[in-house]
């Protein structure tokens, strides 16, 4: 059979509220013009991110009502910590609420002002979070990242030359290196095995420690099946084992890839680490057998992490993703090529090239998207990239984007159908798109709350 169906049955649904365009332009100048500000009620289809939007299974929902609330030592943690141990392989883990957590406790250990953490393309939050403590947070992006047109088949990759000459101008300065996979700020596209396993024994040559960012790790691992030679017979699950057999420790946001609306993890093979990070855990987060989770999200988070394993579901996941993406580009809309894992990435630079990086074409289109059908995408471009600590000037990104997240296992074909549709009409009449300047913005993480007019 052609059509690759979704490899479940609904069993409980979420009313979607209709709305017209006149309606949704009030609603966006209520909002700022910013699509974070608008209570999500308002949105038809929301893709602002694949970040705790999961549907969680019949099963997860059981493990729930399981769940073992007890302050410490409760048999929900022992659950989560061998299934992460199995899954990932590091001897230790400690459980935070969420991803950003995650990093705040890992660089609160590692990085002092002035040092220096090379990754592939940092996250917004894994950014802000070495800045805050006055590090510099160094994105090297293989080559073929900067062209979003091509098909190769890990644009995710690390450039080994950039890091290698990094290490060697300014190793004393630099505590760990970073590896996100999949590279969610390059537009989901995967890390082949080879590029980690290059990045560890560079990282290694230098006695640096190497940290995954492994969010969407199930996605990234089954990327290598399907795309790198000598991968095609081995199981997601070894898969996975040997991703991580390469890092010294790993940063998780379990509300990507492991199917739950809340959570998180990081793990280590350093015990000394490992007690410092507990510290810093129970200063913030809680004890070390529950880190800010409810029993019953650490019986979720494990069960999650089991199902997404599962060859169906990411068969599923990574087709529905390359549908909307193969569909934009056949109707000649510019779209980020290969289709990534989690998310579509609409190249605004190109969909809109008369309006200038300061004019904020990602947030136009974005907000276009919003007006024109009720959906909610979110800009990586521009205001996403925010101010340079140091001088804050603007540092407009290498691509100007709109991300359009797809949460799992939420969406059906017709909403996907729908999506295409849409874009492809705002496409139509993109010269009348006009750009915005910001009225307002925080110091941080601009984007999230930063308020705009339109220009014109
Ligand atoms: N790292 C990556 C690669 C991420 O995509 C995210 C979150 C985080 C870390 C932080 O995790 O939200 O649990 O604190 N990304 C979401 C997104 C917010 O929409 O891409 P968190």
């Amino acid at each position: 059979m052609r059509t690759i169906i979704e490899p479940f049955r609904i069993k409980s649904i979420e009313p979607i509220e209709m709305s017209s365009p006149e309606m949704r332009s009030e609603w966006l100048t209520e909002a700022g013009h910013n699509l974070f500000r608008l209570p999500a009620e308002r949105v038809l289809i929301d893709l602002l991110t694949d970040s705790g939007t999961a549907a969680m299974s019949a099963r997860q929902w059981g493990a729930m009502m399981a769940g073992d609330e007890s302050y410490a030592g409760a048999r929900s943690w022992y659950r989560f910590e061998e299934t992460v141990r199995r899954v990932f392989g590091f001897a230790h883990v400690v459980p935070t609420h969420q991803g950003r957590a995650a990093e705040r406790i890992l660089f609160g250990c590692t990085v002092n002002s002035g040092d220096v953490v090379p990754s592939n393309a940092h996250f917004d939050t894994t950014r802000a979070n070495i800045e805050y403590l006055g590090g510099h947070a160094v994105d090297l992006p293989c080559a073929e990242a900067a062209d979003p047109t091509t098909d190769e088949p890990f644009k995710g990759n690390v450039d080994l030359a950039a890091l290698e000459a990094l290490l060697d101008a300014r190793a004393d300065d630099v505590p760990l290196i970073m590896l996100t996979i999949t590279n969610n700020t390059g537009g989901g596209q995967p890390v082949s095995m080879a590029n980690i396993r290059a990045v560890a024994e560079l990282a290694h040559r230098f006695g640096k420690p190497l940290y995954i960012d492994a969010c969407r790790f199930a996605e990234n691992a089954w990327f290598i099946k399907q795309r790198e030679p000598g991968y095609a017979g081995t199981s997601i699950p070894e898969i996975v084992h040997e991703m991580f057999s390469h890092a010294d420790g790993c940063t998780m946001s379990a509300k990507k890839d492991a199917l739950v609306n809340i959570g998180g993890f990081l793990c280590t093979r350093d015990p000394s680490l490992a007690e410092r990070e507990k510290n810093l855990l129970i200063l913030s987060e809680g004890f070390p057998t529950y880190g800010g989770l409810a029993g019953r999200d650490l019986e979720a988070i494990a069960a999650g992490l089991e199902e997404v394993l599962h060859e169906d579901y990411l068969r599923y996941r990574i087709v529905s993703t390359a549908y909307v993406v193969d569909h934009l580009h056949d109707a000649g809309v510019p779209v980020v090529r290969p289709a990534g894992g989690h998310a579509v990435y609409l190249d605004a630079g190109r969909f809109l090239p008369h309006i200038p990086a300061l004019q904020y074409p990602g947030q136009s289109l974005a907000a276009a998207l919003y007006q024109h059908a009720g959906i909610r995408g979110v800009e990586i471009g521009t205001v996403m990239a925010g101010r340079d600590p140091d001088t804050g000037a603007e540092r407009p990104p290498q691509l100007e984007l709109v991300r359009l997240a797809i949460p799992r296992r939420v969406y059906t074909q017709s909403h996907m159908d729908y999506v295409v549709e849409a874009i492809v009409e705002v496409f139509e009449r993109r010269d009348r798109l006009a750009g915005y300047r910001i009225t307002d913005e925080p110091p941080f993480l601009r984007h999230f709350t930063a308020t705009f007019a339109p220009l014109g």
